[in-house]
């Protein structure tokens, strides 16, 4: 059966449950919100009118940065992150962006990696979780 797949921008506050119980269930529900989240422009992809996937995005200039990028368990593997992914992509080339950055999990590299997103060497290490500065070079 076809599945009703949407993407549209949401609010800051609609991207916080699926943050949290995807990212940091065990920390308190707080620690998912960021302080510039009135500044990011936000995305979520409903499958049946469910929310299924989030991501949010802020930019200095041309050079854009996702943070909080998660499907929710349940639905991760099945190519929504993929749609999800490419739809901000194409978004960030519409206005004018020139790169796309995110301080990628290291054990989220290899979904990154499918869409040319290339590794730096810029690494931390941030709630006991190793984390990677990965770039998408854009309307160069
Ligand atoms: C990473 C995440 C957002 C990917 O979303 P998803 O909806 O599961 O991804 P998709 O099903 O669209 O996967 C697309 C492709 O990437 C691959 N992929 C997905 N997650 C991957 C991972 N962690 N490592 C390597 N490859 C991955 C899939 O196998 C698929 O490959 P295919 O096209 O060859 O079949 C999701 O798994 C998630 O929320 N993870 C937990 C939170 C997290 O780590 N977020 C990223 C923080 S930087």
């Amino acid at each position: 059966m076809m599945q009703k797949v949407r993407i549209e921008q949401i609010s800051f506050d609609l991207t916080w449950r699926i943050r949290h119980e995807v990212m940091y269930p065990d920390l308190p529900f707080d620690s998912i919100k960021l302080d510039n989240d009135k500044e990011g422009t936000h995305f979520g992809l409903y499958v049946e009118d469910e929310l299924t996937a989030v991501v949010s995005l802020f930019h200095k200039n041309d050079s854009y940065q996702f943070r909080k990028f998660a499907t929710i368990v349940a639905a991760q593997g099945k190519g929504y992150g993929a749609r999800l992914l490419e739809y901000l992509v194409s978004y960030v080339k519409n206005a004018g962006g020139k790169k796309l950055w995110c301080n990628a999990r290291v054990s989220a590299t290899g979904f990154y990696s499918k869409f040319g997103f290339a590794t730096t060497h810029q690494t931390s290490v941030s709630k006991g979780i190793d984390f990677v500065i990965m770039e998408l070079q854009l309307n160069n």
